[in-house]
């Protein structure tokens, strides 16, 4: 194992490359209109300190980053699962790595964000992330992964003064659910003892993580923060998120027994006043010395609601956070850091992958309904079932059927024809999930779907099958144009 202080000196020496950027937002250039926000913004003198950009295409990059000249930008990336045993294995990982390095260079950024979470897992796949395994085999996986990844950017994403961006690891959202067999904290403080990473910490996805274990029906909310914030690495937090919460759809309204809303990750939804609570006593804790950034989370969102949210956040928040980060940023320029090399983890063994595999293979036949709750993980989780339960039944099925492209408007003419036949569409669930398969491509839920959705019919209504291509070769040209087409970043900026 590396020695502690060694890759500590790792990451304050990268750390050093990141300004002070105060209060920002983190946006899709899609959705909302990008521009027409930041116009907005600054109408009202409420120019953001920094925007974090989610992954697009390499043209919308270009155009934000030529178009908001005066505003730094960071990356928030998507589809690099480092929490997998066998990633770097994956006939894609390369080329996924590659075109991520592109786009920060792209916007210049200062970081590549990305969720400690995964869409694709042993051959199966979801919609939307699940969290890792919290375990130490799967923490020491992270960190090897994470490894790799820095070494990439730092090989192709140096810039002209020698720096590169530093890889954020965000602690994601529990979606009614989560298993392991040490606590979360523990697991971010194993991972930044063995590779120089910062963090991102989410004060909705800390939201989740009491909402969704033991700590709900055990503490506080304050008590539970307070303990979480003692174990977590808050040194290690460059940038902190703050995101609404809502119920789901295919859920409603409901409360658990703790009478606590059943709450997930949402950034459409208005940010609650709770988490303007926990923020504060984020802010107010002394081990958080390396903040740089905190931002509204507002893909999706209108944009009233985000100028209503981001000014109201600005005249509470900005005074504390910039007193935050100057607190830190004097610790810092205090240390003396001595000339090293990066510091190099040791590669998991491949037997501790190959278990951490069968282990993500279980895991994935688990939370799909398909195999029982059994393995050392799962023991907690299966004291309090209701949230796995939740997740098999109402999220999964949804997020298959319905999530990121709604079978019966994407095939109409096919799903009327196997209605006909008897067939139901909630057969195509456990379909998806019967046995895992080879990945044929870079993540893309929406192909995912046409693919495996040819494959059912054909299986289960032979007969309909050619309707289904039909419908599907639509789909795919559609779908390929909509990417070719003139971004609307880009006819904001020709009518500004
Ligand atoms: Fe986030």
């Amino acid at each position: 194992m590396p020695d502690l202080d060694f890759v500590q000196q790792d990451f304050q020496r990268r750390l050093r490359n990141i300004p002070p950027l105060g209060m920002g937002l983190s946006v899709d250039v899609y959705s909302p209109n990008l521009f027409e926000l930041v116009n907005k913004l600054k109408e009202l003198g409420l120019q953001p300190g920094y925007l974090e950009v989610f992954k697009a295409s390499a043209a919308s990059l270009t155009t934000v980053r030529r178009a908001v000249p005066d505003i730094p930008l960071a990356y928030h990336g998507e589809g690099l699962w480092i929490t997998q045993p066998d990633v770097q294995e994956s006939p894609f990982f390369q080329q996924d790595v590659g075109e991520t390095v592109t786009q920060l260079n792209s916007i210049q950024s200062l970081w590549l964000n990305h969720e400690c979470a995964m869409k694709q897992m042993a051959g199966y796949s979801f919609g939307t992330y699940v969290p890792p395994l919290y375990t130490q085999l799967s923490a020491e996986v992270v960190a090897a992964n994470i490894t790799t990844v820095q070494q990439a950017i730092d090989l192709q994403g140096r810039r002209a003064d020698g720096t590169a961006p530093l890889f954020l690891l965000e602690m994601p959202p529990l979606t009614y659910f989560s298993a392991g067999t040490i606590p979360i904290p523990h697991f971010f403080r194993l991972v930044t003892a063995l590779v120089p990473c910062g963090l991102v910490l989410d004060i909705g996805h800390l939201w989740t993580v009491y909402r969704y274990t033991a700590a709900s029906r055990r503490i506080s909310l304050e008590r539970f923060v307070g303990e979480f914030l003692e174990e977590f690495p808050l040194e290690r937090v460059v940038e902190i998120h703050v995101a609404g919460l809502a119920c789901h759809e295919s859920v409603g309204e409901s409360k658990g027994r703790e009478g606590l809303p059943e709450w997930i990750d949402a950034h459409a939804a208005p940010i609650p006043s709770i988490l303007f609570t926990i923020l504060e006593q984020v802010l107010a804790h002394s081990n958080l010395v390396s903040l740089r950034a905190v931002a509204l989370e507002v893909d999706t969102k209108p944009i009233e609601m985000i100028v209503e949210e981001y000014a109201e956040a600005v005249r509470r928040f900005s005074f504390l956070i910039q007193q935050t980060i100057a607190r830190g940023t004097a610790v810092e320029q205090s240390m003396e850091l001595t000339p090293h090399p990066a510091s190099v983890q040791e590669p998991v063994c491949q037997s501790d992958r190959q278990q951490l595999r069968d282990d993500y293979a279980r895991y994935a036949q688990i939370i799909s309904g398909q195999a029982p709750m059994t393995g050392q993980e799962w023991q907690e989780t299966a004291v309090e079932a209701t949230g796995v339960t939740r997740y098999r039944t109402s999220y999964v099925p949804y997020e298959i059927l319905h999530w990121g492209g709604d079978l019966a408007e994407m095939f109409p003419q096919t799903c009327r024809a196997l209605a006909g036949r008897d067939v139901s569409l909630e057969e195509f669930v456990a379909f998806w999930f019967r046995s895992p398969r080879p990945l044929t491509h870079s993540y893309d839920f929406f192909l995912l779907k046409i693919e495996r959705f040819l494959e059912f019919v054909a299986e289960r209504a032979p007969d309909v099958r050619v309707c289904a291509q039909q419908e599907c070769d639509m789909l795919r040209q559609a779908y390929a144009q909509a990417n070719e087409v003139v971004e609307p970043v880009m006819e904001m900026e020709r009518s500004r």
